[in-house]
């Protein structure tokens, strides 16, 4: 008797299963459940303030839309990826094989993204990359199911080098983090400050995500710049404008940046952030319809200022949005789903925007100078900066 209770409540056990789930065909379980939305950002380290900015930005999003997808609910994955890219892999991995997401937004860091990127190209998973600017992800290794919503790590600084020799300033140091965020950067500032008449005197760098500056700044003193270039993010960019006007160099050298220099840090900077000038996808002042509301409703619901990091997961959302209603939920509808996305434009708080074939943006960068804690636009740099998507095979 205790046998047979035992057979029996094991094959509902099973069919029970069955009929939850287990063993539907995948497709019906994609289009009739919930979507399942993973988040792989940084949540602790230097970019912390950064993985949260873009999870509020994608939340508020979804948010505009009663929080659903296509029509369906959605339900949200979260792992903190440290910025580490030792563990890369592994996390993207516990995303799609544990937790079974559909869509895996992240990350910030470009090591870290490589990891994804391996993960994406091997499952098929959509991957959405809300910041990391890591150039393969859309050049040799662009993949169909990759769409990068922020940025390449050279768009915002070949849009530097010629608003600074325009500003008389021909003779730069350049400083940056060692890593392919920095190195990619630099290739954008190099060309375009080398074409527009510029001379890079030194290149100066440390390791990810170090904070001991004064060796440098004190070897830049020495050097006697017209200016300094560089890539810094996060509570690192923070620390670089506070010792570089402790320094004192803040009075003689003219400070330029890519703009995420004085992203998310202009409170922690204070006064040591005034004057510097940076180009970007993205300001504060922005005076557009789109931007005004981004920040009211920004601020009225996190209690913070937004800053680029919060557009562009924002952006990312409307990006997903417009793929899920194009396909009224099914996200398994890959072909259709992509097409939606490959077309859309994007009316971003940045401005309007487009899809490269290689899946990244097509956008302006503005020059911006920072004044009262804000990051106020002076002009377009360039308009319409695509990145070359060199050996990208799609499209
Ligand atoms: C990157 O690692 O690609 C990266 C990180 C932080 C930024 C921009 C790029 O603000």
């Amino acid at each position: 008797m205790a046998n047979r209770r035992l057979v029996l409540t094991r094959s509902a056990a099973i069919i029970g299963a069955a009929s939850s789930s287990l063993l539907l065909p995948e497709i019906v379980r994609a289009q009739s459940g919930k979507v399942r939305v993973g988040f792989m950002l940084p949540y602790t380290g230097t970019f912390a303030q950064l993985g949260v900015a873009i999870e509020n930005g994608f939340r508020m999003a979804l948010n505009e839309q009663g929080g659903k997808l296509g029509g369906r609910e959605v339900e949200f994955f979260k792992v903190d990826d440290e910025s580490n890219p030792a563990k890369g892999i592994e996390n993207a991995s516990r995303l799609v094989e544990r937790d079974k997401v559909d869509v895996l937004v992240g990350t910030v860091h470009s090591g870290v993204q490589m990891g994804i990127h391996k993960v994406a190209r091997d499952t098929g998973v959509l991957n959405l990359i809300p910041n990391a600017g890591v150039h393969i992800a859309t050049r040799a290794q662009c993949a169909p199911n990759v769409f990068r919503t922020s940025f390449s790590n050279s768009q915002p600084t070949l849009a530097l080098g010629k608003a600074m020799v325009e500003r008389g300033h021909k003779k730069a140091v350049w400083i940056t983090w060692n890593y392919a965020a920095g190195d990619e950067a630099f290739e954008g500032f190099e060309k375009s400050y080398t074409e527009a008449g510029g001379t890079i005197i030194k290149k100066l760098g440390l390791p990810f995500p170090n904070v001991e500056f004064q060796a440098l700044l004190t070897e830049i003193a020495s050097l006697k710049p017209d200016a300094v270039a560089c890539f810094f993010a996060g509570g690192g960019a923070a620390k670089f404008l506070r010792d570089f006007a402790a320094a004192g160099l803040n009075k003689n050298i003219q400070l330029y940046g890519s703009g995420f220099l004085t992203e998310g840090v202009l409170e922690a900077a204070g006064d040591a952030a005034n004057g510097v000038l940076t180009t970007m996808h993205y300001s504060d002042s922005l005076d557009t319809p789109a931007n005004k509301k981004f920040r009211l409703d920004y601020a009225k619901t996190f209690k913070l200022q937004p800053d680029v990091y919060a557009v562009q997961g924002y952006d990312t959302g409307l990006l997903l949005i417009k793929g899920a209603n194009a396909v009224k939920g099914d996200l398994a509808n890959k072909k259709a789903l992509y097409a939606a996305m490959e077309g859309a434009t994007i009316d971003s708080p940045r401005g309007k925007w487009t899809m490269s074939k290689a899946h990244n943006p097509v956008q302006d960068m503005y020059l911006r100078k920072v004044e009262n804690k804000e990051n106020k636009v002076i002009g377009i740099a360039q308009k319409a900066v695509a990145d070359p998507a060199t050996g990208c095979r799609m499209g």
